[in-house]
């Protein structure tokens, strides 16, 4: 047997009312990630032999996103409550040790779930409630002590005022025998305010059967729920904060880390500097003595050591070598390369192309499905027509040391020997071989004493 070995259900029936949003609450991302695969990844992390997910609302489309995770679904036909949530999950064949936790607590992570089950482990209790103590404890379910013993837990709509004062609450997270919930959930009745089955009953229901319930406490973020809109904001603001403090604990500078929003997968080398409002998303990778500047959106993307990226670029899954400059204001689209030294300026956009060592491409460009040399001179203005009416995609290949005049077209498939120069305003249809000049724009036409003699005389007086 393994160290850590449980089974888990995540219960995430409910619709979430509170959001507002037609998307089911738990596919709601958070900095990122929708927050049950949060959740599952917490749980799988710290262990779980098995996850077994309570869906309800939206059940197909959450099904479509967590089960390429690995987890057994369970539909809740109506929402009964918590207890009644966890009978859906097929609990007869449960074996061994059990966590129940909720679909919507974003912030759990692997250490904390360890620490609840190594609790659990040396308490050799039967059911064990995670509880935590809030200033402000509002719909909470209150721990219920006598000389120091959990009692009971009371819903919040079922108690009194004085229970309402307790500040100790229940995270509804548990760790508990699988016997447990073979024998004493088919109990538990809906004689309450909410004619619900509730699942805190089984503390009692324990107690009365001489099991012995326990208690482990755990930090504010693990009990944090989310159940709005600004709920969803905090926990994500919790994330990129969380992360903010990694990268910088690693040694990066972070200008406004309120700021700046790093997702989990990212990593950042030393002494890069990071300017606010950028994103850096998904497994992007940044090298060290990078700069970003403001505003700049960065996925899956990886930077060699001392590229700059200039404000208002938007980058995507692609590799910009070292020493390299982008933007401002610059496109890189999907699967491209910019070699070493390189630099593309403001509004320029590359598409699926290796842009070679040392080459520029200053200002106003399209650039895609193109393999373009080292050093070469890309003007302004300049097109590689990629798409032709038969709408498929076609390559133009340009050679060392080439240089291209400012706003010329490039008819793909074409290409472009090595030192060749091209005209400005050229439309290259026709293969150029290596140190070919090719000029493809219409005559100029200058007629001397053309202007009416009338427009003439109006301009003179
Ligand atoms: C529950 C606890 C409460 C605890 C709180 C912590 C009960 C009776 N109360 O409160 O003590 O302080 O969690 O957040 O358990 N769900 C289903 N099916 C249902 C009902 C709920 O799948 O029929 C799911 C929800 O999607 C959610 C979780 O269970 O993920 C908790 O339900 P929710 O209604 O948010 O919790 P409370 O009942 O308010
Ligand atoms: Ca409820």
């Amino acid at each position: 047997m393994k160290e850590r070995d449980f089974s888990v259900v995540i219960l995430a029936a409910g619709k979430g009312t509170r959001m507002k949003s037609s998307l089911p609450k738990i596919l709601h991302p958070v900095a990122g990630m929708p927050m049950i695969n949060r959740v599952i990844e917490g749980v799988k992390s710290a262990g779980a032999k098995e996850v077994r997910v309570v869906l309800g609302y939206g059940e197909s489309l959450v099904k479509r996103v967590i089960e390429p995770l690995g987890v057994n679904c369970f539909k809740q036909e109506s929402q009964l409550g918590t207890a009644d949530a966890v009978k859906s999950a097929n609990i007869e064949d449960i074996e061994g040790d059990v966590l129940i936790i909720n679909g919507d607590h974003p912030l759990i992570v692997k250490s904390d779930i360890i620490k609840m089950y190594d609790d659990f482990k040396s308490s050799k209790s039967d059911l064990q409630v995670t509880t935590v103590k809030l200033k402000n404890p509002k719909e909470f379910g209150r721990i219920v002590r006598h000389k120091g013993e959990i009692r009971a837990i009371v819903e919040a709509k079922d108690a009194s005022h004085e229970t309402l004062q307790i500040n100790e609450v229940n995270t509804g997270i548990y760790f508990l025998k699988s016997q447990v919930l073979q024998e004493l959930l088919p109990e538990i009745k809906s004689d309450n305010s909410q004619n619900e089955y509730y699942i805190t009953d089984l503390v009692s229901m324990c107690l009365e059967s001489q099991l012995k319930v326990s208690t482990s406490s755990c930090s504010r973020s693990v009990s944090f729920g989310v159940n709005s809109q600004i709920e969803l904001s905090k926990a994500s603001k919790y994330i990129y904060n969380r992360n903010a403090k990694r990268v910088m604990e690693e040694g990066a500078t972070i200008v406004d880390s309120q700021n700046t929003y790093i997702e989990d997968g990212v990593k950042i080398g030393e002494s890069s500097v990071i300017f606010p409002g950028v994103y850096l998303k998904g497994t992007s990778r940044i090298g060290k003595y990078c700069v970003i500047e403001q505003n700049s959106f960065l996925n899956n993307m990886i930077l060699h050591d001392g590229v700059i990226i200039r404000a208002m670029s938007h980058l995507e899954a692609s590799v910009i070598k070292s020493k390299s400059t982008i933007g401002p204001y610059a496109r890189i689209r999907p699967e491209t390369l910019v070699e070493e030294g390189a630099h593309i300026g403001n509004f320029v956009e590359l598409k699926k192309t290796t842009f070679g060592k040392g080459s520029k491409a200053g200002h106003l460009a399209y650039l895609g499905d193109a393999e373009i040399g080292e050093d070469v001179n890309i003007g302004c203005g300049t097109i590689t027509c990629n798409y032709d009416v038969d709408r498929k995609k076609y390559k133009t290949i340009i050679g060392d040391g080439v240089f291209v005049g400012s706003d010329s077209q490039l008819v793909a498939p074409v290409e472009v020997g090595a030192n060749a120069n091209i005209a400005s305003g050229s439309t290259i249809t026709k293969n150029i071989p290596d140190n070919g000049f090719a000029i493809a724009r219409g005559r100029q036409i200058t007629k001397e004493n053309y202007v009416p003699r009338k427009m003439r005389e109006n301009k003179e007086s």
